[in-house]
């Protein structure tokens, strides 16, 4: 029959166009589903008398085997093109979503890039710490009132030997001091813990350390390298200026501030000259030896860097915000 001729023929050709499994399965429906042609044709038998029905249930019969078979062939070829497809090697990955690097590391990785060309060697350090690192070697005596600026969170412990969550990162000076050959050029990043929460304070932040022991170090070395830093960091020429401050570990201290735009001057670096009294804890000689210290605030860079207003935007864990900071 002429019909079932062209059905045959439309199937044929429609299968042409197939692209995926999907559309095959929608195409086979069309044909052999139970509203397609076919299908319906054998309800409707009933209606014819007995010899008719013989006859075309016959050409029926033949029309769906032949349209099955057109199916079957298709969808084996489909699949033997999909499996080699499946194969090859040689094809380019999918591209598969990880997420992107947190703005903190970030700023963290840009700060390290600076240091590592002057042979700086990056140290991690303890989060929890004991008070001889956090304060005591750090020229901090029991009781010292500058112990008050870094009220920090204690292990439950019963004396001041026991655990405390380190309040900077200045207790990796130490570690390196009594561990690595001289000269040393180092620095650690990581995070540090205050009692301290507002718009522009968390109860944990993160920061980085950066230590020179040599002989002939300066407080000239000190600011050179501050300066260029900064300079780089930012990518332009900067107002900088050394504020007179107070540290027990370092002799002389000062903040550093850098002029940003309308905001003014702001407070960006803590440094100075590693304290006689430090060094010689940590069994090196004076006579020989001087260092300087720094240690900045990462949080507070990547605000100034990308211009964030609120500092708990970068741990609210939203990714709107997380988002403006693609790969
Ligand atoms: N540890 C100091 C702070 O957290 C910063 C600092 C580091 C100062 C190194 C001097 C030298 O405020």
């Amino acid at each position: 029959m002429q019909i079932h001729q062209d059905l045959i023929e439309t199937a044929t050709l429609e299968l042409k166009s197939i692209k995926s499994e999907a559309e095959f399965f929608q195409l086979r429906s069309k044909f052999l589903g139970k509203k397609s042609f076919v299908i319906s044709a054998f309800s409707e038998l009933k209606s014819l008398n007995s010899k008719q029905r013989v006859a075309t249930a016959k050409e029926l019969n033949v029309l769906k085997n032949k349209l099955i078979k057109l199916f079957e062939d298709f969808q084996k070829d489909f699949n033997d093109l999909v499996s080699q497809v499946k194969l090859d090697v040689s094809l380019p990955a999918e591209p598969y979503f990880l997420g992107s690097e947190h703005p903190i590391t970030r700023i963290s990785d840009k700060v390290i890039e600076y240091f590592l060309p002057l042979n700086y060697q990056v140290f991690s350090g303890n989060e929890i710490e004991t008070d001889f690192y956090n304060f005591e070697a750090l020229n901090f005596p029991l009781n010292h009132p500058a112990r008050q600026m870094h009220d920090t969170f204690y292990l439950d412990s019963k004396s001041r030997d026991e655990y405390l969550l380190r309040t900077h990162t200045s207790n990796t000076q130490i570690h390196a001091m009594l561990n690595e050959p001289l000269p040393l050029y180092m620095l650690s990043p990581g995070r540090v813990y205050r009692c301290d929460s507002d718009n522009t304070h968390l109860p944990m932040f993160t920061q980085i350390e950066g230590l020179v022991v040599d002989e002939d170090v300066t407080f000239g070395d000190l600011k050179g390298v501050i300066i260029d830093f900064l300079e780089n960091f930012f990518n332009e020429k900067m107002e900088v200026r050394f504020r007179p401050s107070y540290f027990p570990f370092t002799e002389p201290s000062v903040e550093v501030d850098i002029k940003f735009g309308k905001k003014g001057w702001l407070e960006i670096i803590g440094c100075g000259m590693v304290h006689p009294n430090v060094l010689k804890g940590c069994n090196i000689n004076v006579r020989k030896y001087r260092g300087f210290a720094f240690g900045m605030g990462i949080e507070r860079l990547a605000m100034l860097y990308y211009g964030v207003e609120d500092i708990r935007d970068f741990y609210s864990s939203n990714l709107d915000f997380l988002n403006q900071f693609p790969s």
